[in-house]
């Protein structure tokens, strides 16, 4: 029997020029006093001067702040505040990866929740109103734009635990594949990569429904055939707009469905490693896939068959390694590391990283097989 729950809201302009239409709806909504969170990364770059230029001359006043790093933590959050205790702000954007999304996000929940910032931390701690927030992702996969969820590091703490809830989803989203053409390869291999974690613990996570497999399934294949060609060929416009509906899909899935194991033991190598969010779920999600095959989940044939280069005569059994194969294989062409040591990670950090991962877990819970303390510790063994 079919039966499910299904969130979408919010309104989502794709296509290569959409961020030029930003102003525009500022306009149409009568929003005069805006917060522009920028990435220090593309002040310079034309594309997106020439939307910011616009969002300039649209408004009565803007209050314009540089996302200058890429994990932001609560005190830098806090250090930036607006507060609507001395100025008037009607809507906030973020423009840049998701980190600066994030940011913004942050931004439009601080305005009128004057406690401070790491007091919001976890789900719904926001008790005023949160500032409609404009998403203008420049990288393709990390979802900030449509899902309701911000992250931040706990730097006391060394904990990634975000602001979130419904009101931190942005109101407007504008992914437009013309602004990811800037992104330099790292960046664009890392947030598609987490598309792919996205997708893949999605279709296979518990809480699973038709509607999220989908939407999996698609961006699975969207992804993972178009990301080594976007790297060959990153001006390639077609190539990025097909990689940015892929990761988008992925979002969806995500929100509805669930994520895994391979995500949740990537935000402790995110917050004491410093490793890239994609990157570091990346490096787990083979492991994690082979280990579930292991035990018997065969739905990542699913995935496996959707891919252009499937070998679609093979057993279900079969391609369930297959996927596993094919993806080293494409890790290996995208630099993804197959090894922790690069990191500093050694031996000596196992109990830490468990003993963090094992905090998140609803995530592990998500998985179609059980997944602890013990299988964690077998997949660092492979990794060290
Ligand atoms: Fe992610």
């Amino acid at each position: 029997m079919i039966k499910f729950n299904f969130i979408f809201s919010g309104d989502v302009s794709f296509g290569c020029g959409v961020a030029d239409r930003v102003a525009d709806r500022l306009a149409e909504r009568g929003w005069t006093k805006v917060i522009l969170v920028v990435d220090h990364n593309l002040l310079n770059v034309a594309k997106v001067q020439q939307v910011t230029d616009k969002i300039r001359q649209s408004v009565h006043s803007l209050v314009e702040i540089v996302c200058q790093i890429s994990e932001p933590t609560y005190a830098t959050l806090e250090s930036n505040r607006v507060s609507s205790k001395e100025v008037e702000v009607d809507a906030v954007i973020g423009m840049g990866g998701g980190s600066a999304i994030d940011f913004a996000k942050g931004m439009a929940v601080l305005y009128r929740n004057h406690l401070s910032a790491i007091r919001y931390r976890g789900f719904n701690k926001m008790t005023e109103p949160v500032l409609p927030i404009i998403a203008i992702p420049t990288t393709a996969g990390t979802g900030s734009e449509i899902t309701p969820n911000a992250s931040f590091v706990d730097s006391e703490k060394k904990r990634k635990l975000g602001i979130n809830g419904a009101a931190v989803r942005p109101r407007y989203a504008y992914l437009d594949p013309a602004l990811t053409v800037s992104c330099p390869e790292k960046p664009t291999i890392s947030a598609g990569v987490d598309s792919l974690v996205h997708a893949t613990e999605a279709y296979v996570a518990k809480r699973t429904n038709p509607m999220a497999r989908l939407f999996a399934r698609e961006a699975f294949k969207l992804v993972f055939d178009t990301l080594p060609q976007v790297v060959d060929s990153p001006s390639n416009l077609e190539l990025r707009s097909k990689v940015m509906y892929g990761t988008f899909l992925a979002a969806i899935a995500l929100m509805n469905s669930g994520t895994g194991p391979a995500a949740a033991m990537s935000y402790p190598l995110g917050v004491h490693f410093h490793v890239p969010h994609g990157i570091a779920g990346g490096i787990f999600l083979p492991h994690v896939i082979a280990y579930n095959v292991r035990r018997g989940v065969t739905d990542y044939a699913d995935l496996y068959e959707a891919v252009e280069c499937a070998e679609t005569s093979l057993s279900r059994d079969a391609m369930n390694q297959r996927l596993v194969e094919d993806m080293f294989a494409t890790w290996n062409r995208l630099g993804v590391p197959c090894r922790l040591s690069g990191y500093g990670f050694g031996a000596g950090d196992v109990d830490m990283f468990i003993k963090d991962t094992l905090e998140l877990k609803a995530a592990l819970d998500q998985n179609p097989v059980p997944f602890h303390e013990h299988e964690i510790e077998g997949i660092l063994e492979k990794l060290i």
